[in-house]
């Protein structure tokens, strides 16, 4: 029996760069397969009896700093994704949203999600969330300016959760691939009581496997948000 129950997902997928270097490909090599374990791992996610949500982080607001050819390339990959994997999330009766300043990216790739976003908001097993062109200083700060133009003078911590653009104000459990233990700026109001999951797997070779085995780890871990166990 799980002693605590997994909602809210959310996850960095880091580590494509260097898989593709270790075998001597290009850098983008490592997105494309990457790309390919999001699907796997979107499918765990609808067929697992809690998981409500599900949170990638696909590209941050410090990510544009890339040379060029690498930011275009993200760019045209995720367009690619969005159109093949509209039956994945039909199939799977998955929801896609996107979170982060969508704005900033051409007008097709905006559309693209747009469409997406309309035709599976009727799916109720999961909600996919990408991340992109996110960072979560700029989300709280948008949201604190999205209340200050309500009128509001004096903001509460439920003002600021209603006012951000993810869905859940908390997440149970945040993954980091790759061995970086660091958040890079991820979900920051999001994950104040989230439980850690660093693992030393590469994006590209993170398995629905392991990640059976991370959330059967959280499902025995006690949490207590500063009250006693
Ligand atoms: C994560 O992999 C994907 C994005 C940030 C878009 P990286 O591209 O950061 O891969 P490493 O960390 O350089 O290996
Ligand atoms: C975090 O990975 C961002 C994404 C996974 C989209 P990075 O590779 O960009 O983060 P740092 O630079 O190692 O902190
Ligand atoms: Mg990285």
């Amino acid at each position: 029996m799980p002693k605590t129950t997994l909602k809210n997902l959310a996850i960095i997928m880091d580590g494509n760069g260097r898989w593709a270097q270790q075998r001597g490909l290009n850098r983008t090599k490592g997105h494309e397969q990457g790309a390919e374990i999001i699907r796997d791992v979107t499918v765990y996610c609808a067929k697992h009896p809690s998981i409500e949500t599900v949170t990638f982080y696909a590209f941050s607001t410090e990510n544009w700093k890339r040379p060029k050819l690498e930011v275009e390339f993200l760019m045209k990959l995720l367009d690619r994704y969005l159109q093949k994997e509209l039956d994945t999330y039909q199939n799977n009766n998955v929801c896609f949203e996107a979170i982060g300043n969508i704005g900033a990216f051409s007008d097709k790739l905006q559309k693209r999600i747009k469409i997406t976003e309309e035709a599976t908001r009727n799916n109720t097993d999961l909600t996919h969330i990408l991340a992109l062109n996110y960072g979560g200083r700029a989300e709280i700060t948008a949201a604190v300016n999205k209340l200050i133009t309500e009128g509001k003078k004096e903001v509460t911590e439920a003002d600021i959760s209603s006012a951000l653009q993810t869905p859940y104000s908390d997440i149970d459990l945040l993954i980091r691939t790759s061995g970086e233990e660091r958040i890079s700026n991820y979900l920051l109001w999001q994950i104040s009581y989230a439980e850690l999951y660093f693992t030393e797997t590469l994006w590209p070779d993170f398995t629905t496997q392991e990640l059976d085995e991370i959330v059967t780890d959280f499902e025995q871990r006690t949490r207590r948000f500063g009250g006693l166990a």
